[in-house]
């Protein structure tokens, strides 16, 4: 043990009971005796038993048909989110400018991201009017089991379909080890070869087998490197059926139309046979899976409600700067959310 190590072991220990995923990051998430006598195991059931208690609280915000849907697929589907002429306004908003945005590469794809601070919602009503919705918003409390708020940006999937390498996001994952939630209001329709997002009903349910599974990821999550040792296991499609799963159905849908899912399922996107760019308003909650109330959410103070994203990005680049960590948002400076990838 360095001395560094030493500094740092009590904020290790303090991440246990905390959101942190990152075996990598965390010599005692990451210790495989620990998870030979089942860390990651309780980590993983005790979020979930803490969810379902926390979730039953927010229901009551969610109608019945949305909950069914829910418990039953993991994931909500709405067709036509916005009237005709709020999604036309929306449209308007976010083509035909330009916008301080930020790029990240993965592979053959790239990920831009546009923040949406308070500043630039006050001149975008209508966008305002969608990351506001008290529909969207009732519907991620309830699904992520926290009530809170959620942190909204525009962002665009530029897919190449050749050349570098895959993107790692098309391999079959759960984001982490607890529900938690992400949202998607498609600008265009995405069809089936336009890199859809991909999803296995009912995988977000903790089952003894997924259990089971988690246990057996824990173990080697270290030595498989990649995502799944930064905490966000990877599944094979073969792996499916024995976890008590059907297929992965892929969720093309036209434009306007609401994807809500719970990310602790296993999802990707569709690798891309043609490049692609996707715009769609993008949002996620994540939030302490061990905590027992569902509200007090210091994101949602004056100040700091909008601007998360703002903020997090200085950070990154102070970090940046100050301690050699590189920002994988790299600021590409001014540009249109439909336009060429700068990274
Ligand atoms: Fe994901």
């Amino acid at each position: 043990m360095t001395p560094y190590d030493i500094l740092k072991s009590p904020l290790w220990l303090a991440e246990i009971a905390s959101p942190a995923k990152s075996f990598a990051a965390n010599p005692i998430l990451g210790n495989r005796r620990l998870n030979e006598r089942g860390l990651h195991r309780a980590r993983v059931e005790i979020a979930a038993r803490m969810a379902e208690a926390r979730r039953k609280r927010l229901a009551h915000r969610v109608d019945a048909a949305d909950r069914a849907a829910y418990d039953r697929d993991g994931f909500l589907v709405k067709e036509n989110f916005l009237a005709p002429e709020a999604f036309k306004r929306l449209r308007a908003e976010v083509f035909g400018r330009t916008f301080p945005a930020r790029e990240m590469r993965q592979g053959r794809t790239v990920t831009r991201m546009v923040p949406l601070p308070a500043s630039l919602l006050a001149s975008m009503p209508a966008t305002r009017e969608v990351v506001e919705s008290p529909f969207l918003r009732a519907a991620m409390h309830y699904m992520s089991s926290r009530a809170g708020e959620p942190t909204f940006f525009i962002q665009t999937v530029l897919a190449e379909a050749q050349g570098r390498k895959p993107d790692p996001q098309t391999d079959l994952h759960a984001d982490t080890f607890h529900s938690t939630v992400k949202c998607w209001l498609f600008l265009d329709d995405v069809g089936p070869d336009d890199g859809p997002f991909r999803f296995v009903p009912g995988s977000h349910r903790l089952t003894e087998a997924r259990l089971k599974w988690e246990y057996e990821q824990s173990l080697h999550a270290l030595e498989t490197g990649g995502h799944t040792a930064l905490g966000s296991f990877r599944v094979k499609e073969a792996e499916l059926s024995a976890l008590g799963f059907g297929d992965p159905v892929a969720v093309t849908v036209p434009a306007n139309t609401l994807v809500i899912a719970d990310t602790f399922a296993f999802h990707g996107r569709t690798p891309s046979p043609k490049p692609t760019v996707r715009v769609e308003i993008n949002g996620n909650l994540r939030r302490n899976p061990f905590l027992p109330w569902t509200g007090l959410d210091p994101l949602a103070l004056p100040g700091i409600r909008f601007n998360q994203m703002t903020l997090n990005m200085a950070w990154a680049d102070f970090r940046e700067r100050r301690l050699g960590k590189r920002n994988v948002w790299r600021d590409v400076g001014e540009t249109a959310a439909d336009g060429p990838v700068r990274v």
